[in-house]
């Protein structure tokens, strides 16, 4: 194995502007991941690689450094993060700025191309080892391509000569260093700014993987690349009783809407034993206590609160974590109240809250015990959530 002498530079500093995800790009999550996550796993299967230097921006300088220490764990890679500029190239300056001396090849990389495979950095690393030369990663092009003048079609253009260029994109480290030094100019990619300092730059096949996340309809389609394959699942069990009211005006709140004809139930709230076995399961499943030790009576705004005001709360804990909701499956035990006339109501009432599928069924205790003599009501439910973002959650950022 040839020694450790190769450095990537992976630029993660754009602000996505054009993806509008209200997060700089690289860290708007793809099945569960960051994309910056994404492109780090692909690199660390690149054999000889010495050196890491992601650029960043300066508002996440510190999630970056914990994600790509997490992932390069204790593999012999120096990690370094460097600010990100204004522009790609201002970023990569600044990456530059950070390499070590003992490297040979650098390999410059969009995060925003988070899916491309490994084996396309092993084939531009060893192309530019190979041929000594600047390499890239082009697509063949498959639209017929037109010379425009505004909406005037000018003429149409060979394609066969065209290429659509792809990063990684690889360099002979000294050589990129220096060309940097002396660049007075913008370019959109490095091999252009490696021709522009008079250096040659071959072309090899690109990959489809590699296509860059711009815009919300690129993230859909990386995201349906994943479709099939396990995401981090979690289960979780609720359960609430209360006991009817004597109290005949007072009106039956379950599944945060009141169930006409049917009479109320106490408790410290609207007693709505649906909505609570709901609230704890979700809890529960996030691994997040439950609904006293978030909502109990310290917290005087829930006192008396329908259960919309729970449920929405959590919901809000449960995505400052990184969950989100897949399903909700409740059952209400209990000889009273018939849950069939209410069933499609209160189903349609939480999933609107909840923006996931929810069901309601219904059991008795064939006549035994407190439920069966209508002296209350129990609920019980169980949810499904998946983790969305590594961001903050008790999975945390760090996790894999
Ligand atoms: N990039 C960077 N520093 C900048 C601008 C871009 O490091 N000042 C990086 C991006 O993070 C991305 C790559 O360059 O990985 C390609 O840029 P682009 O796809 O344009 O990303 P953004 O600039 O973030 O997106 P937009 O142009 O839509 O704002
Ligand atoms: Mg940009």
């Amino acid at each position: 194995m040839t020694k450790r002498d190769i450095a990537l530079v992976l630029v993660a500093a754009g602000s996505g502007q054009r993806l509008g995800a209200g997060k700089p790009k690289a860290f708007v999550d793809l099945f569960g991941r960051p994309l910056l996550t994404h492109a780090i796993e692909s690199i660390m299967a690149v054999p000889n690689l010495a050196q890491l230097v992601i650029a960043a921006p300066e508002s996440h300088l510190v999630e970056a450094t914990e994600i790509a220490a997490a992932l390069v764990g204790d593999a012999e890679i120096h990690l370094a993060v460097a600010v990100g500029g204004a522009t790609r190239q201002e970023s990569i300056a600044n990456a530059l700025a950070q390499l070590n001396e003992s490297v040979e090849i650098i390999l410059v990389h969009d995060a925003a191309r988070a899916l491309a495979p490994s084996q396309l950095f092993i084939d531009v690393a060893e192309s530019v080892r190979l041929s000594g030369k600047s390499t890239l990663p082009v697509m063949k092009v498959v639209d017929t391509i037109k010379q425009l003048d505004g909406a005037l079609v000018l003429h149409t253009i060979d394609r066969e000569k065209l290429g659509a260029a792809q990063t990684p994109q690889g360099f002979v480290a000294i050589e990129l260093v220096a060309a940097y030094a002396k660049a007075n100019q913008e370019f959109t990619d490095d091999a252009a700014l490696m021709q522009a300092a008079g250096h040659e730059v071959l072309a090899i096949a690109g990959d489809e993987r590699a296509f860059k996340i711009t815009t919300p309809a690129d993230l859909a389609a990386a995201e349906l690349r994943f479709e099939g394959q396990p995401r981090g699942f979690k289960t979780g069990i609720g359960t609430d009783v209360h006991r009817f009211t004597v109290d005949s005006a007072k009106p039956l709140f379950l599944g945060t809407i009141v169930w006409p004809g049917e009479r109320g139930l106490d408790g410290h709230s609207d007693g709505d034993a649906v909505s609570h076995a709901i609230v704890d399961a979700l809890l529960s499943a996030a691994g997040l206590g439950d609904i006293g030790s978030n909502f109990g009576v310290d917290r005087p705004e829930f006192a008396g609160a329908n259960g919309k005001v729970f449920i929405e709360a959590t919901l809000d804990l449960l995505a400052e974590n990184g969950f989100r909701v897949e399903n909700v499956a409740v059952q209400i035990i209990g000889n009273r109240p018939k849950v069939a006339p209410h069933r499609s109501a209160t189903e349609a009432a939480l999933q609107a809250i909840i923006g996931a599928p929810v069901s309601l069924g219904a059991t008795t205790t064939d006549g035994l015990g407190f439920l069966g003599n209508s002296e209350g009501v129990a609920a019980v439910a169980t949810v499904l959530i998946a983790q969305s973002q590594t961001a903050n959650g008790p999975e945390g950022r760090l996790a894999k």
